[in-house]
């Protein structure tokens, strides 16, 4: 089945009681028993949620996996994923991902004697350098949050699985439209749904996919264990998104390569990072595990200053300057003081993240008033 087939169907079936077509709010805590242990299957709703179990096929069905899990948000995911782990268990991670995901490893997790390597994974030979006995996962993340460099997933799933570890690939940035890591090799695929699966800046959310029933359980249960489920509407929410993915994902891509080209043309324009430059460091990898390149753009002014960028960041009209990205309207941000303000700066720097960097994430409005908004905020 293609692509836009599969996101309208996934998950969905006609509610039993009704025929409806749309998958029902099921607004409720609990469910009467018959007597007690004998129920329909459904006890409470933080074990089981039928709008959110219709979800979790969906998030399968996407992401060519067996299973899906939904959580309250994307770091809710990452954080049921680490707690998967023992203290002195140790995660080698990439060094250029998302502020919150770095938040949480070292304030969080790290205090419960987690160790965590931070690796350029640009080269995945370097993460070999890093194995040891206690290497338990590898967290990598792909195109990177906010610098779009790409990381060859199927060559670091080659290390993790010879090395018997699991591999985890954040795909928000690219969407199960782009990209499908499970097909490549991981064993977990974790979203931010809050971003292109939602597609609408409506709702957090955060989702898991895999294939391993043992480790489906283990989730499943640190997921109805810790509690960070989300409510029906939210489900309802993403559900709905998903069956317009492919459609907004194309409209993503498109007005992404115009708005990365104008960019690139713009004299006043220093460098701009967007993963379908036949230039770009890893546009072969790219190209061989993306089926597009996604509308996600950072850009630095040849004039490097922060007063510059920030009259930049407060003037455009159509781009919001607002954290998150992913959704049908163009958004503006500056990483570092907004997404990635959590990582220190010295980190920042040695990763290439520059204090007057700028990231779009180019929305599905029409291309031109697009260009038009950002060559006037420009100047
Ligand atoms: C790449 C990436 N991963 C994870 C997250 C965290 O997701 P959430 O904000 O839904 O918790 C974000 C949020 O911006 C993100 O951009």
């Amino acid at each position: 089945m293609k692509a836009g087939t599969k996101y309208i169907h996934a998950g969905a079936e006609p509610d039993p009681t009704t025929g409806a077509i749309m998958t029902p709010i099921y607004q409720t805590s609990t469910y009467v028993q018959e007597a007690p242990g004998k129920n329909k299957g459904f006890e409470y709703a933080r074990s089981q949620n039928p709008t959110r179990f219709a979800l979790e096929e969906a998030l399968a069905v996407i992401e060519n996996g067996k299973f899906g899990l939904a959580f309250s948000s994307g770091v809710a995911a990452t954080d049921a994923v680490i707690k998967l782990l023992q203290p002195g268990d140790e995660v080698i991670a990439a060094n250029d991902m998302y502020g919150g995901t770095y938040r949480l490893f070292t304030k969080i997790f790290e205090k419960f004697g987690i160790k965590f390597h931070y690796v350029n994974m640009q080269e995945a030979e370097n993460i070999k350098g890093y194995i040891n006995k206690n290497t338990k996962l590898i967290w990598t993340e792909t195109p990177t949050n906010p610098l779009i460099n790409i990381v060859d997933i199927a060559a670091v799933a080659a290390i993790a699985k010879a090395n018997n570890v699991l591999l985890c690939v954040d795909n928000t940035f690219a969407s199960p439209y782009l990209q499908n890591p499970l097909d490549l090799g991981a064993d977990i695929v974790m979203h931010s749904a809050t971003k292109y699966l939602g597609g609408h800046s409506d709702v957090i959310q955060g989702a898991l996919v895999m294939n391993d029933q043992a480790l489906r359980d283990q989730l499943y249960f640190i997921q109805k264990s810790c509690g960070a489920v989300p409510g029906p509407m939210d489900c309802f929410l993403v559900l709905r998104g998903i069956k317009t993915l492919h459609v907004r994902m194309q409209r993503h891509c498109e007005n992404g390569e115009k708005v990365a080209h104008f960019l690139r043309n713009h004299p006043k324009v220093g460098h701009v990072y967007w993963c379908g430059f036949t230039d770009h460091p890893s546009y072969a990898i790219a190209k061989k595990q993306m089926r597009g390149f996604g509308g996600m753009i950072s850009f630095t002014l040849k004039d490097d200053s922060m007063e510059t960028a920030t009259k930049l960041l407060s003037s455009t009209k159509v781009f919001s300057l607002a954290e998150s990205l992913g959704g049908v309207e163009s958004l503006i941000n500056h990483p570092a003081t907004m997404t990635h303000a959590s990582i220190p700066r010295e980190e920042r720097i040695k990763n290439g993240l520059s204090d007057s960097l700028i990231r779009l994430s180019v929305g599905i409005e029409d291309a031109e008033d697009l260009i038009d908004d950002l060559n006037a905020a420009i100047g």
